[in-house]
């Protein structure tokens, strides 16, 4: 195999035929394909995108790069939840330990920032000693006597999405449904999970900016989670602002603290809520709708799912008594505040915008190795819909480098617009 004939072949809007795909990925797995024909393969995927069996086999490839769980011994229904990535978006560091709470095993590999959107791991990551680099056996233990961890991809597990998230991060190559399919799908199946619901985002911050891209996406998900016998639930929710009141890295674990205390935003406890449902549905463990959501409250309620998380802290390493008394930890140096520049409604938010200005902020990446800033982030005292008086504050960033305040709050104050309308924001997309 010659690689760049085959990275051409793409180019020309050709299919690849498997043992063309698997020689190259695991060409590149192993390191005997360097990073730059990889992006170039990648950029062709992007702009030709690929046919539905060339998908399947980028799945099947990616999946076998590493090993695939099995959990068939555990006498409990094994599921995930996936979102395709958005700002703000914590629901997974609620809805896991609640599930686990509810009796589900829930063996969650999740991801890194990427491009504007933020990353459960990089959130998790910010409770001090937390690991998310576990190999197979311990977490095997973990899901088997916690009932849930939350990892990385692994030089075991999805080693292939491992390599090519990374470096779809920093080429501009994220927004492609057959890249997206491949990275989410290869992590699920091998999860060795029975059920999935996936979060498809669309709307401004969303990899799909519209319903139709993402009723593609989310279709080309559901196919694949069928042909691998995962029943696979899809609700599609908004990006058209951000999720929840906080978006950024620790202020996000603390928000998904006071969710998990039954003091969270409405917004993200309605997402956790019906994503939740879908799940507790087909465990059988609720026989409607409005039964899975009550239980979920219930859980939250009575304490168990916190102490599910804590418990998942601990025995990932972290440290739960940061719980206890927080204000010190991760406390930003530095902050601005955005105010409105005039009075009316606010009409719309540019999530987009804000999901880069976080980065900007420091808590994403520019390239594969830059630090994050833990305590990078944004707060939104109003959004889609809500009436404003000129000066009211509309955003508040901060972070622990003065340098990069300055051109995040610039961004910032270009990321709403005011007006007269009386508009409305729909949350979960019909
Ligand atoms: N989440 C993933 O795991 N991969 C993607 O490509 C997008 C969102």
């Amino acid at each position: 195999m010659i690689p760049a004939e085959l990275i051409k072949k793409k180019r020309n809007n050709q299919v690849l035929e498997e043992s063309e795909l698997r020689e190259f990925l695991t060409g590149y797995v192993k390191g005997t394909i360097p990073d730059y024909q990889m992006a170039a393969m990648l950029m062709a995927i992007y702009f030709n995108s690929m046919e539905p069996d060339e998908i399947d086999s980028l799945v099947a490839i990616m999946l076998e790069s590493g090993d695939r769980m099995n959990f068939s011994h555990l006498d409990r229904y094994v599921a995930d939840k996936h979102s395709t990535g958005g700002v703000g978006d914590k629901v997974s560091i609620i809805l896991g330990p609640l599930l686990a709470s509810a009796g589900l095993a829930i063996p969650m590999i999740s991801g890194r920032s990427l491009g504007h959107t933020g990353g459960t791991l990089d959130k998790l990551e910010t409770i001090p000693g937390f690991r998310t680099n576990i190999d197979l056996s311990e977490f095997n233990r973990l899901v088997h006597d916690v009932g849930i961890a939350m990892i990385s991809q692994t030089d075991e597990i999805c080693p292939a999405d491992r390599k090519m998230y990374a470096l779809r991060d920093v080429t501009g190559t994220i927004e492609s449904i057959p890249l997206i399919c491949g990275s989410i799908m290869s992590k699920k199946i091998a999860e060795g999970i029975q059920g999935l619901v996936l979060d498809v985002k669309t709307g401004n911050g969303a990899f799909m900016k519209t319903k139709e891209r993402a009723q593609k996406l989310g279709a080309a998900l559901q196919r694949i989670g069928k042909s691998f016998q995962i029943t696979t639930d899809v609700v599609y929710t908004s990006m058209d602002q951000p999720l929840g009141r906080y978006a950024g890295l620790w202020c996000e674990i603390q928000e998904s603290v006071d969710g998990l205390h039954g003091k969270g935003p409405e917004d993200t406890m309605i997402i956790t809520y019906e994503l939740g449902a879908r799940l507790l549905l087909q465990a059988n463990l609720a026989q409607s709708r409005e039964a899975a959501i009550t239980l979920q409250k219930d859980l939250i309620h009575s304490g168990a799912a916190y102490d599910k998380f804590l418990e998942m802290v601990g025995a990932q390493s972290g440290d739960p008594e940061v719980f206890d008394n927080n204000s010190e930890h991760h406390g930003a140096h530095f902050e601005q505040i955005i105010a409105a520049p005039l009075s009316g409604i606010i009409q719309k938010m540019d999530t987009y915008i804000i999901g880069l200005a976080i980065v900007e902020l420091g808590g994403g990446r520019k390239k594969a190795s830059d630090l994050i800033d833990p305590s990078a982030g944004i707060e939104f005292y109003h959004k889609i819909g809500a009436e404003i008086s000129k000066g009211d504050t509309i955003m508040r960033c901060f972070n622990s480098n003065e340098s990069k305040l300055e051109g995040a709050s610039r961004m910032l104050t270009s990321s709403f617009e005011i007006g007269d309308e009386v508009v409305e924001h729909e949350l979960i997309v019909q």
